[in-house]
This record gives structure tokens, C-alpha cells and sequence, in this order.
């Protein structure tokens, strides 16, 4: 059975192709290569185009390949980024979900994983949250990635598909330079080129109710992340999972200030930070219960922080002597 990725020349989705191309599964990947990059799927059939190029096309390509399901990572992440530009936001992500939909339901395809994350809960209550906590995503890109959950449920539901919805926590780390995130949006990235540069990082917000007074995060290695695709994938296939959705994280928090500490001593040099004033919308503590994908899809983590940022970093340097 055919399985399509959408979005598979992305960060997570070369590491996701990577993981479902080992375990044996036939795919074809689509990517507009706004910021995909073909050659993390070398090897892989990449079809270029946008899921806005209309159900009709997307269609014909599901068919041609007999497309059996749909990996769904298409999107565009950047937070500050869908604050200033919303309508882009909805289109790219739910105009582009709603076409994907269509299209799937023409060409009778039968699963549907959907790549949400975390941002849709919004604030979020002290202690780690479980997927029954409310959703009130406090920006744009959350709550597009929201309304996609509800619109692959409803169809689904409609068309009598099978789906799942994971929601990643803190991606970070590589497998290698290939694969490596090369946007610079998130603070891993963002900490790793102010080490090259010399500069210091910004901590925004040192006065949080958190033990280091510095946000809490849940970091996971974007490795875990793909293996967990394969276990929903592998699931979904074999007819063992209708409907659900699902955190995606260690379930472990990690402050700012303590990602810094492992990266100084992931670097060896010390790395200079500056507090500065909160950012707008960062919630402080944002850290997954974890236990409903362990229990029903029998993933659970197998790499650390220290993993995420030695990757990282790792892959930064063979990227930069490359
Ligand atoms: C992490 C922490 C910042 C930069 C994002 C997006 C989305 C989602 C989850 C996939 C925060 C702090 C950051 C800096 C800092 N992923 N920070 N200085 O905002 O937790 O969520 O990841 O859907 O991409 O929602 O990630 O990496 O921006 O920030 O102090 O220069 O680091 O305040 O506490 P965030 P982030």
C-alpha cells in the first residue's frame, strides 16, 4: 500500500519519509519546495506542486499512484510569521487541507495521519497536558492547525476513513546534515548560530512562575517524532487504530536556561544570554502527558535532551564544513 506525504521535503517530513522508507513502506512525496528541499527525499518520488494547485490535480496523483494514505505535513509553523500574515495562514494551511480532503475522498484513499502540534491548546494549565485539555490557540498557526483537525475528523467521519492526529511538542535535533532544520524560527536553532556568531542568545522572560524564572518546554528529537508517524502509519495500515489524537513529546521539561547549560556543554564554550522582556502569547510551562500514545500505539521516546542537542549542533557543523 501506497502512502503519501505531503510536505515529506520539510524538516520533519524528510525524517518522517526516513522512518516510514526503512520500515518498508512504498511512498510518494508532495512539496511545493517553498521550503522543502528535494534532496532529503533522494530515492523517493517527488511530485512539485502546492495542495492549492486544486483537488483535481492532487487527485490524478492519488490515483495514479493508488494512494491507500495520507501523511499530512504541509503547513507553514512560523508563529510570528501567522500573526502577521493570517489570511496567508488559513490558506496555506486549511484552504490547503480542504483541497487535500476533497481530493483524498475522490480517490477513495482510506487513512488519514494528520501532523498537528501542541500550539492548539494555547495557554495551557500547570503539569503536563493530556489531549482532553481545552483548545485556545492564542495565534494564528495554532488555530489553523486546530481547524484542519476538525475538518480531517469531520471527513473522515463522513466518508468512513480512518485517522489519526498527532500533536508535536518542541521538535528539535537530526538524524544529519541533510535532514537538519535549516529554519531558523525555533530556539535550539536560534541558540546554535548565536554560538557561531559570538552573540548573545535573548531569553525572553526571566520572571516566570517556573524554578529558573525561564519557560519550560517539551523538547523532542525530531527521530522520536518520525518513529511515532511510523507507529501511527503501521497502526492505521493493519486497521488497529479508526480515530485518535495524540501528544507527541518526552512528557519532561526543559527551561531555557537549561537548554543553554546542556549546549554549553555540548559546545564547550560558554554561551552569553541577555533577559529580555516576555514575548507575547508564550505561554510558561508547555509539557506533554504523554501516556495515551504509549498505551495505544506502544511509542514512547528513546532520546533525550542531551541527544537532541548533540544531533543538532552535530549536524550544523558537517552542514557548515560541507
Ligand atoms: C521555545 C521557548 C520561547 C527563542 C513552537 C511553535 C510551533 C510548535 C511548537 C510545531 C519559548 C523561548 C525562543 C529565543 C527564547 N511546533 N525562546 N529566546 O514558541 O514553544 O512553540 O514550537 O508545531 O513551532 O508553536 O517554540 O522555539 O519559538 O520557543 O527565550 O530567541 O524558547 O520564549 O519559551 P514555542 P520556540
Amino acid at each position: 500500500m501506497t502512502w503519501m506525504l505531503t510536505g515529506g521535503a520539510g524538516y520533519i517530513g524528510g525524517h518522517v519519509a526516513r522512518a516510514l522508507r526503512a520500515a518498508g513502506h512504498d511512498l510518494v512525496v508532495i512539496d511545493d519546495l517553498s521550503t522543502g528541499i528535494a534532496e532529503r527525499v533522494q530515492g523517493l518520488h517527488l511530485v512539485e506542486a502546492s495542495l492549492l494547485d486544486g483537488p483535481s490535480r492532487l487527485a490524478a496523483v492519488l490515483t495514479e499512484h493508488e494512494v491507500s494514505g495520507i501523511v499530512h505535513l504541509a503547513a507553514k509553523k512560523a508563529v510570528p510569521e501567522s500573526v502577521d500574515r493570517p489570511l496567508y495562514y488559513y490558506e496555506q494551511n486549511v484552504t490547503g487541507t480542504i483541497a487535500l480532503l476533497r481530493a483524498a475522498v475522490q480517490a477513495g484513499v482510506h487513512h488519514i495521519l494528520y501532523s498537528s502540534s501542541a500550539a492548539v491548546y494555547g495557554e495551557t494549565a500547570a503539569g503536563r497536558i493530556d489531549e482532553g485539555h481545552p483548545t485556545s490557540p492564542t495565534n494564528p498557526y495554532g488555530e489553523t492547525k486546530l481547524a484542519a483537525e476538525w475538518l480531517v475528523r469531520r471527513t473522515a467521519e463522513a466518508h468512513g476513513m480512518s485517522w489519526t492526529a498527532l500533536r508535536y511538542f518542541n521538535v528539535a535535533g537530526a538524524a544529519d546534515a541533510r535532514l537538519a532544520d535549516r529554519g531558523v524560527f525555533n530556539l535550539l536553532p536560534i541558540v546554535l548560530r548565536r554560538v557561531d556568531e559570538g552573540r548573545p542568545v535573548s531569553v525572553f522572560g526571566g520572571d516566570w512562575p517556573t524554578p529558573d524564572g525561564s519557560c519550560v518546554r517539551d523538547y523532542v528529537h525530531v527521530e522520536d517524532v518520525a518513529d511515532a508517524h511510523r507507529a501511527a502509519v503501521d497502526a492505521l495500515d493493519a486497521e488497529q487504530l479508526r480515530a485518535g489524537i495524540f501528544n507527541v513529546g518526552r512528557g519532561e521539561g526543559v527551561s531555557v536556561l537549561e537548554l543553554l547549560s546542556v549546549v554549553e556543554r555540548t559546545v564547550g564554550r560558554p554561551v552569553a544570554r541577555q533577559i529580555v522582556a516576555r514575548r507575547r502569547g508564550d505561554p510558561a510551562i508547555v509539557v506533554a502527558d504523554v501516556s495515551a500514545i504509549a498505551a495505544d500505539l506502544r511509542w514512547t521516546a528513546a532520546r533525550d535532551i542531551h541527544d537532541i542537542v548533540t544531533s543538532a549542533w552535530q549536524a550544523r557543523r558537517s552542514s557548515l564544513d560541507g
